[in-house]
């Protein structure tokens, strides 16, 4: 075999580069493998003094993008390559100021340089001038991050113990000022509007791209077949289920299913306009569950927000309420995988450990807090990529 040098690898790179086609639908997967693929690349390139320079300045890319979208540089480009001083009149801002952010955006690939003094929109600096994206920056920077930097010394007070506590968290830790015990739901009450807007418009759009349960979980055969025709029958309890999203998505999808849909939730969970056809309740999960022998009890991102002890809690009250051998528990989440989970998953898995002592499980978690709660796992359904919720469903043990 002929011996490549590391130019022979840049002019491949270079070439492989331009030839990237654009993304497709279908390529979610494929491209999620090679951004993994060109990151080991990248970790093999680099040697200490790059990886302390990329570890410890990292935080910089995110302040830079900021400043940049706080200010509204991004929205001060016109169409093509602009100058300096037009981005700098186009934002009312220093070009001094405006000339140093550039720079350090450019180094970020944040932005590009066309020549000097002039710049043009990257892929990162185009997606930050749309709302969503804006939104998810202020939500994660201005609320989120905090708690992140507090985890360490957090944990270290916390006797390096897994953290279970829904109220001593490290987002209390950087959000309280008295230091007493405040759940995420109380600390979020208090954030600024500017953050409460744009959580909101992040959580709309914090699902795009995922799959829904309904596309790959055999509605009709686990949970309409053999179901009870009789008017009080309950089809669905969404527990926990706020607005109803997935009460209604089940019941206009699927309109053979007989039975009432029923949402649950704390009532500052339940929405002010109900939607058609669904019935909302007023219920605390930790409480004895009212509605007796539904076809199905279903948790969307609940196990995740919280410990062990409490999800047993939350499933030994659902179990109490199911007809053995009729009535099964949905749970619709990330099942993550024992080995190479995505990126994306182990930071939320961190995220959630910050915020309120809830994590990310693999299947033998999500088992554990199943069997002590008097269920058993009878089947796994799994949406066959490496982004959506994938659906255990159980029954009584
Ligand atoms: C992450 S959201 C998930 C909402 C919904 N299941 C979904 O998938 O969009 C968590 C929900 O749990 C609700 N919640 C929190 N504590 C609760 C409790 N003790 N009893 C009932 N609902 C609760 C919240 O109000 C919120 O609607």
């Amino acid at each position: 075999m002929s011996h490549i040098t590391a130019q022979d690898v840049l002019k491949q790179l270079q070439l492989f580069r331009r030839s990237l086609p654009p993304p497709t639908e279908g390529d979610f997967d494929m491209r999620e493998e090679l951004l993994a693929e060109s990151r080991r690349f990248l970790l093999s390139l680099e040697r200490d003094h790059n990886v302390v320079h990329r570890v410890c300045y990292q935080v910089m890319e995110t302040v830079a993008i900021s400043a940049a979208m706080r200010m509204g540089l991004f929205a001060a480009f016109k169409d093509g390559p602009t100058s300096i001083d037009d981005i700098a009149l186009g934002c009312n801002a220093d070009p001094v100021l405006v000339g140093r952010l550039l720079r350090c955006l450019t180094a970020f690939g944040a932005v590009e340089e066309t020549g000097t003094s002039c710049y043009d929109h990257s892929t990162v600096s185009r997606a930050f001038t749309k709302k969503d994206n804006e939104a998810a920056m202020i939500f994660c920077l201005e609320f989120l991050t905090p708690s992140w930097l507090c985890l360490p010394s957090y944990l270290e007070e916390n006797g390096w113990r897994n953290p279970e506590s829904a109220t001593i968290t490290a987002l209390s830790k950087a959000h309280v000022r008295d230091g007493s015990p405040k759940s995420l739901f109380q600390i979020m009450k208090a954030a600024p509007s500017r953050v409460l807007e744009a959580f909101n418009v992040y959580m709309t759009n914090f699902n795009d791209g995922h799959k829904s349960w309904t596309e790959f979980y055999p509605v009709m055969e686990r949970l309409g077949r053999e179901a009870k025709q009789d008017a009080s029958a309950v089809m669905m309890v969404d527990v926990g289920g706020g607005y109803g999203h997935q009460a209604a998505e089940l019941k206009h999808k699927f309109q053979q299913l007989p039975g009432r849909f029923v949402v649950q939730d704390l009532v500052q969970g339940l929405p002010a306009s109900p939607k058609d056809g669904i019935e909302y309740m007023e219920h605390d999960f930790f409480a004895e569950q009212p509605i007796k022998g539904a076809r199905c009890y279903y948790l969307r991102y609940i196990a995740h927000d919280w410990s062990q002890e409490k999800n047993v809690q939350i499933c030994t009250q659902i179990c109490k309420a199911m007809e053995p051998g009729y009535s099964r528990l949905i749970i619709n989440e990330w099942i993550v995988p024992e080995s190479a989970p995505s990126k994306f998953m182990t930071v939320q898995d961190l995220n959630l450990m910050s915020v309120q002592g809830g994590m990310e499980r693999t299947l033998l978690l999500h088992r554990e807090y199943l069997e002590k709660a008097g269920l058993k796992i009878t089947n796994i359904f799994w949406p066959g990529d490496t982004i959506s919720e994938a659906v255990i469903e159980a029954g009584v043990a």
